[in-house]
């Protein structure tokens, strides 16, 4: 979904320097850097296939989850605070992150047609790149204008510290905004750096993945779960509401 018109379109991020986006600790640079990470990785997945594109596919889900939950939770609510019409700015973006999370669920389920994995992914690849021009063309160039390089390089810290400590796979049920998605960011991270865990052990170990794949459909259930808990739902609009009881 592209953002809606609002006007002279300021300069993108992807039209600046680092210098211009307020030097390497600013979080405009941050993101850029990620999103030409990602970037890479999607053209890999287009030109990759079986087991390699597996691995490419977790490399994306390593790099966009983290990412996408410190947007949500420091990043969004600055953006709504300083810009003008932010608050529908935000809650677009966040749609596109709660298509990705609903995209990657179905991608990750069991025995799916080859025709529609490939409808998946071509759709994951659409979102995700749609999500990236929003950012870059519209989004946080308002940011920037509203706000000087220190705050953003404060931002910038504090979105890096939490990138840093967020959950690694798909959390549709979860809030999208605060305070829920801040109280469900420990717990997520906990079980599912534990999921990453198995997976690496059983990828390495030879033998050991029949041990381990129970254990980590065991932390999945858990993870599933714990996304319904009331307190982690707290503050998410109703256009990215899933589960029981949520609007559709
Ligand atoms: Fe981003
Ligand atoms: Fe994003």
């Amino acid at each position: 979904m592209s953002l809606p018109d609002h006007g002279p379109a300021p300069r993108s991020l992807a039209d600046q320097t680092e210098a211009e986006l307020g030097g390497p600790l600013s979080v405009l640079v941050r993101q850029k850097r990620e999103h030409v990470r990602l970037d890479r990785l999607l053209h890999r997945l287009g030109e990759t296939s079986g087991s390699e594109q597996d691995r490419v596919l977790v490399s994306i889900y390593r790099l966009v989850f983290p990412h996408a939950f410190a947007e949500e939770s420091v990043l969004w609510p600055a953006v709504r605070k300083v810009v003008p019409d932010g608050e529908q700015l935000t809650l677009e973006v966040e749609e596109e992150h709660q298509e990705v999370n609903e995209l990657v669920v179905r991608l990750d389920g069991d025995d799916l047609p080859a025709d529609e994995r490939q409808r998946l992914l071509d759709r994951l690849v659409t979102v995700l790149r749609e999500d990236v021009r929003d950012e870059e063309d519209r989004m946080l160039p308002q940011l920037q204008a509203a706000l000087g390089p220190a705050q953003l390089r404060r931002l910038g810290v504090a979105w890096e510290a939490v990138r840093r400590t967020a959950p690694t796979r798909p959390h549709p049920v979860v809030a999208r905004r605060p305070p829920g998605n801040a109280v469900a960011a420990a717990p997520l991270t906990v079980l599912d750096n534990l999921r990453d865990l198995c997976e690496v052990v059983a990828h390495r170990v030879p033998g050991a993945a029949p041990a381990l794949r129970p254990a980590s459909r065991v932390l999945a259930r858990a993870a599933g779960r714990a996304e319904r808990l009331p307190a982690f739902r707290r503050g998410e609009r109703s256009e990215t509401a899933r589960g029981p009881g949520a609007a559709a």
